[in-house]
């Protein structure tokens, strides 16, 4: 532990909250936790209590805490050269969107970001170099807080305190093909849509539906803009979740970040097809986007991820993970939904918010992404037998919170 680490504000989780309380806008409310430390898939808190952390991040910590491939790619590079502009390239940065573009199976260009907000920022800009300007994104979307990536964003509570947002965006019911037929026309500039949404409670798509929308989107002369930051880099199963098995066409622009950077902030924006050489020197910009430490940590997860199979280890453990929650036959059990680790558990009744601070007190994170769901997105690591603490924990997490609401 360096010098500064040990000069941190040490003591109990109580009193760093009052300190955090103290100091830090209220943008998320009181945190749940102060965690001090990560190895694998878990997490210490302040008060020396150890959790198994089944959400990574929202999605993000993959390989985990701590990775020691990342670890020491990271240092190394930092030592090396950790950020010169993008006045000039580097070799990680390069070698990085070579990766990205090969997870298309076309030819595709990148643009680095630091965020997955960034990264629908610069989609929506490209978007705009079509000449045209309207959006048809889904309702239940998520895309980001940013002013362009909340215009596309669905839900009121976030976009109504910041209104008026960049306009010209119509939502259609997500999975309605017709509903988004009925609304391309040759003003559309690009059609934005998540594979699978994250935010509203991990919802899949009718089958083929992607296929269709991208269909109809080009037979208007609109883009496919595919949102993949929670679904990508492994979460549901393949390096991007609308090309299962690495096979078949790629969106003409592609957002991924959380995943990439196993916790260093790093996103990207891809374009191929259509929209391959939209920008122009001087259109879109960033400061930091594909330094040369974000681009090793993003080779990092890549290699580490091909190295141990962790793809395949995914859609295993996922797998595992939806079947034990079936066989629970739980009656506070609706559905469980989703691909590879990014799961949701469907409740019969608002509870899971709930049910994810009893799990929280009881040494699990996970969170409640809508109000009668549960979220799980794992590290792509997580073993078997973490899998079925978690399952062998919920029936008495549903039944103690079931058995609350019924005697309130
Ligand atoms: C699908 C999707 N897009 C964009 C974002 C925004 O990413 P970030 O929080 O890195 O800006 C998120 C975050 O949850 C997301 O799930």
């Amino acid at each position: 532990m360096s010098e500064l680490q040990q000069q941190l504000p040490a003591g109990s989780t109580a009193a760093l909250t009052d300190r955090y309380s103290a100091v830090m806008m209220n943008a998320f409310g009181t945190p749940k936790a102060v965690f001090v430390r990560g190895e694998g898939c878990h997490l210490w808190d302040a008060d020396g209590k150890r959790y198994l952390d089944l959400l990574s991040g929202l999605a993000v910590n993959g390989l985990g805490h701590a990775h020691p491939l990342v670890l020491s790619a990271i240092t190394s590079q930092l030592s090396t050269l950790g950020h010169v502009s993008n006045f000039f390239a580097t070799p990680a940065q390069v070698a990085l969107a070579e990766r990205l573009a090969g997870f298309t199976g076309t030819d595709a260009k990148v643009f680095f970001t630091n965020s997955g907000t960034e990264a629908n920022e610069a989609a929506l800009k490209l978007t705009r170099l079509t000449g045209r300007t309207r959006i048809i994104a889904a309702e239940g979307s998520f895309h980001g807080r940013t002013m362009g990536a909340l215009a596309i964003t669905h839900n009121p509570k976030y976009r109504e305190p910041f209104e008026p947002l960049p306009g010209d965006v119509t939502f259609v019911p997500y999975g309605d093909v017709e509903a988004l037929a009925a609304e391309l026309d040759q003003t559309v500039a690009a059609v934005v849509l998540e594979p699978i949404q994250g935010e509203n409670g991990i919802v899949v798509p009718p089958t083929g539906y992607l296929d269709q929308v991208r269909d109809l989107a080009h037979s208007h002369g609109a883009l496919l803009w595919l949102d993949e930051v929670q679904t990508g880099m492994g979460r549901a199963g393949d390096w991007l979740a609308h090309r299962p098995g690495g096979q078949g066409w790629a969106a003409d622009l592609i957002t991924v970040a959380k995943g990439l950077g196993n916790g260093f902030p790093v996103g990207a924006c891809i374009s191929t097809g259509a929209a391959l050489d939209l920008v122009q020197p001087g259109q879109h910009g960033t400061t930091f986007g594909g330094n040369p430490v974000a681009a090793i940590a993003g080779l990092a997860v890549i290699a580490t991820i091909e190295r141990d199979d962790l793809l395949t280890q995914a859609r295993a453990r996922g797998d595992q993970l939806a079947d034990g929650v079936r066989a629970l036959n739980h009656p506070l059990i609706e559905q469980v939904r989703g691909s590879g680790l990014l799961r949701g558990i469907v409740l019969t009744v608002p509870i899971a918010a709930l049910v994810a601070d009893l799990a929280l007190s009881e040494g699990f994170v996970i969170n409640a992404p809508r109000p009668n769901v549960l979220r799980l997105a794992p590290p792509l690591i997580i073993t078997a037998t973490q899998l079925e603490s978690f399952l062998s924990a919920l029936p008495l997490w549903l039944q103690q919170i079931g058995a609350t609401q019924e005697n309130s």
